[in-house]
């Protein structure tokens, strides 16, 4: 049977079968193809965004999800198990480097730099392989964090002024303006919008008390949050979602206190382990979530054509 290859946002069934075609690669590779923004995005359209489907008869056999609002332009893409080696991922791949040259529609004119990056979460040996064969290499890694709880220290040892309190609906504005100055020069992170954190809130996950930030006592701006997130389909292994400091806050140990503050918040809720994404070259991060008792579980890369291949 022939398969085809359709370009548009999903229905809802599709959407549905592109997450069981996620869910039967992650039970063959031993980890997710998709990562947590493009199964949201399955629901939450966006001009910046492309689906590209796979079908063969009416089975969702493959799927890549293009995002042009990411600097660089980023793209993750999945085959299902029983349909692979069949030139299916070459099809993906080349229709994600396709549509990364179109514009962003949402993002600043003119701030795109570099080539298509495309996510290997793990990189499985079948993902190595294939990015080998097409001339990719990784660019980027982000490493996945591990340690148990509880912490043995859990007092985070808050500067005097400071508090730390639950982030309420307006809260809104200072948060954002916060994240993305904290992550400024973070690809996603720092990009993060009033729609994303409703969706966040939308979440089966969501809990109010799971942001916090920490602000001075007299009611000033925030100078950093820690947000934690417990899977309920997963309540032993509780995130360090996102912890953020104000530049000008930075290099003080606020990044340690409140990332204490959120191990401690995850033991009381009663997860036995903690886990947290870093980036590979974000040295100062790297060096604190050491410094705090993480071993590294796992590295995600980033691949872009290699250099040596143009
Ligand atoms: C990586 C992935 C997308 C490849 O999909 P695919 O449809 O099997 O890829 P193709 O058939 O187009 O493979 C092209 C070439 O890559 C190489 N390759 C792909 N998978 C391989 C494997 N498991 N072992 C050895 N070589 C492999 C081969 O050279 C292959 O050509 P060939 O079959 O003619 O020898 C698929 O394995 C997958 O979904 N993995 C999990 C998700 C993932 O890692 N995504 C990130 C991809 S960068």
């Amino acid at each position: 049977m022939r398969p085809d290859l359709e370009i548009g946002p999903p229905d809802d069934a599709t959407a549905t079968a592109v997450r069981t075609l996620a869910a039967a690669a992650a039970a063959a590779d031993g980890v997710p193809p998709l990562s947590e923004q493009p199964l949201l995005n399955l629901r939450t359209d966006s001009a910046d965004l492309t689906h590209a489907v796979v079908r063969v008869s009416d089975d969702v056999v493959g799927y890549a999800q293009i995002d042009r609002g990411t600097d660089p332009a980023s793209a993750e893409l999945v085959v299902h198990p029983d349909h692979r080696r069949r030139g299916l991922g070459t099809t993906l791949l080349r229709t994600a480097v396709r549509d990364a040259r179109l514009p962003a529609r949402s993002g600043a004119p003119g701030r795109r730099s570099g080539p298509l990056h495309v996510w290997a979460h793990g990189y499985v040996p079948a993902a190595q392989a294939f990015a080998a064969t097409l001339g990719w290499e990784p660019v980027r890694d982000l490493r996945i964090l591990e340690r148990a709880l509880p912490p043995a220290d859990s007092d985070p040892q808050l500067p005097d002024g400071l508090r730390l309190r639950t982030a309420r609906p307006d809260d809104d504005a200072a948060w954002l303006d916060l994240n993305s100055r904290a992550f400024a020069d973070h690809p996603e992170q720092g990009r993060t919008t009033q729609a994303d954190l409703d969706a966040r809130r939308a979440e089966a996950w969501f809990r109010e008390d799971g942001l916090r930030l920490l602000a001075p006592d007299d009611g000033g701006a925030p100078l950093g949050f820690i947000w934690t997130k417990v899977d309920p389909q997963n309540p032993s292994e509780g995130e360090i979602y996102v912890v953020g400091v104000d530049p000008g806050a930075q290099g003080c140990g606020l990044g340690r206190a409140l990332t204490i503050a959120g191990l401690a918040q995850l033991a009381e809720r009663g997860c036995t382990t903690a886990v947290l994404y870093v980036d590979g070259d974000n040295a100062a991060a790297v060096h604190t979530y050491a410094a705090l008792g993480f071993d590294t579980r796992a590295t995600d890369v980033q691949l872009a054509p290699s250099t040596t291949r143009e």
